[in-house]
């Protein structure tokens, strides 16, 4: 199985910090937004990923190149586990690029992958959207996809208010955490909803979904999205990831990841922890 990571959105949403810099190389406590992506995809089995750039993403293919003149300093000065940590990003995985030319929408982003993927199915990891969980969450969607045999994309319920940021599925619960998809919508109003299950950044496909992106028109915001490919679908699946999803893009949400994330980290636990405590007596 390959992975692809669309990363080739402007990052709007978080302006100005992502005027020179793209929204995937924002870091999460201590590491880029991406890197915690192409993580998720190896401990899932996966070590084949393409990521889709664009125009002022050159700093992305950099962080996962080898960096001699910096790996040099590291060893010479005998900083022996940051130079580990450095050549390990490197080694992860086999990650390929491909440009998306035009900002036309996700479903565009994906179908820049059509060559490379080559008729298999494949999981996408949104480059601006991360997980937190035990077992991870690409590997979950991949026990539910070699059960139905079918492509399977990550749900989950969202309170009313966020409704309108996301694509919202309509289906039946077949089994605990699964949904049988029968409808999905991109941005609906609250009115239009189907539900509050939401589709959150992780996807297994099935290589039909290429012909669909290449047979609809432009929908929301005049994008080729996804969603919209994705209702053409012969068969879908919903699954309830266990864990806990952050979009980047939102910066509270980026705030709260790397809180909880730093939290989560002996070396700086205690501090942040005595810290915030204090800041909230006032
Ligand atoms: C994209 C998808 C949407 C999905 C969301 C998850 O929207 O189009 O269906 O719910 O990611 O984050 P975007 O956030 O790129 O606007």
């Amino acid at each position: 199985m390959k992975a692809v990571i669309p990363a080739a959105g402007l990052g709007t949403r978080f302006l100005p910090a992502t005027k020179a810099q793209p929204k995937e190389m924002l870091p999460v406590f201590n590491k880029p937004t991406i890197q915690y992506v192409v993580e998720e995809a190896v401990s899932s089995g996966i070590d084949d990923i393409l990521i889709i750039t664009g125009k002022g993403k050159r700093s992305i293919e950099d962080h996962f190149d080898r960096s001699f003149e910096l790996e040099y300093f590291l060893r010479n000065s005998g900083k022996t586990n940051s130079l580990l940590e450095i050549e390990a990003i490197s080694d992860m995985a086999d990650i390929y690029y491909v440009r998306q030319k035009q900002q036309k929408g996700l479903g565009d982003a994906i179908s820049c992958a059509k060559k490379h993927i080559d008729g298999d199915p494949f999981a996408v990891l949104l480059g601006d959207t991360i997980t937190q969980s035990n077992i991870p969450c690409t590997k979950q969607l991949l026990e539910t996809f070699y059960k139905y045999e079918s492509s399977t994309i990550a749900i989950e319920m969202v309170p009313d208010e966020r409704i309108e940021r996301y694509g919202i599925i309509k289906g039946t619960e077949i089994s605990n955490s699964v949904y049988k998809i029968e409808d999905m919508v991109e941005k609906p109003t609250l009115k239009e909803a189907p539900s509050n299950l939401a589709i959150t950044g992780r996807y297994i496909l099935v290589p039909e979904i290429f012909d669909h992106i290449e047979s609809i028109p432009p929908g929301v915001g005049g994008e080729i999205q996804l969603t919209d490919a994705m209702r053409l679908m012969n068969e879908m699946y919903g699954y309830v990831l266990e864990g806990k999803v952050y979009d980047i893009g939102n910066t509270v949400e980026w705030l709260k990841s790397s809180i909880e994330i730093a939290l989560k980290d002996e070396s700086v636990k205690y501090e942040l922890k005595q810290y915030l405590k204090e800041l909230l007596k006032d």
